[in-house]
């Protein structure tokens, strides 16, 4: 189904409610238009973005998965998204060994003031996992619960706890 147009893809974001969130807010209040294919949920930080979480959206459906937070240096909570991006950059790795696309995770730093940065980031990562085409976990009953899964997450939180 790669390059169907009629595919729409299923994005979770996940936000921080002290920029991304508050981008996405602030691009809505000046009727930014974006691609209405990523599905919000807010944080407190983009720091609290499990690793197990993005392995359930999949599971549970999603095509792609956007993490979003304050640039580095504005975290709320000090350094968290410090840990937000050497999470990431393992996270990555692991995905890649599940079969998942680079293209299907994308980490974007946003502030309150950038809403037409994140719209922006939006409308490519939308297009980019349009030409993925459907990722199709949830079809094969993928459960981030099983025994591969866990041996690659236990190794993913081992090698991400030195940021802890
Ligand atoms: Fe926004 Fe930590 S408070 S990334």
């Amino acid at each position: 189904m790669t390059g169907n147009g009629s595919f729409e893809p299923i994005i979770v974001g996940f936000t921080c409610n002290w920029c991304s969130y508050r981008a996405a807010d602030s691009a809505g209040m000046a009727r930014t238009k974006y691609a209405p294919n990523v599905y919000l949920i807010r944080l407190m930080c983009s720091g609290r973005v499990d690793p197990q979480f993005i392995l359930k959206a999949f599971a549970d459906g999603a095509d792609g998965v956007l993490i979003t937070g304050c640039h580095p240096g504005d975290c709320h909570y000090v350094e968290q998204n410090y840990k937000t991006l050497r999470r990431f950059t393992l996270l990555k790795e692991t995905l890649k060994a599940l079969g998942i696309e680079e293209g299907r995770v994308k980490l974007i730093w946003a502030s309150a003031a950038e809403g037409m940065i994140l719209a922006n980031e939006i409308d490519i990562m939308v297009t980019e996992v349009k030409a993925l085409g459907p990722l199709g976990w949830k079809a094969m009953a993928w459960k981030p619960e099983s025994e591969d899964s866990e041996f690659l997450l236990a190794g993913l939180a081992r090698a991400s706890a030195g940021g802890e």
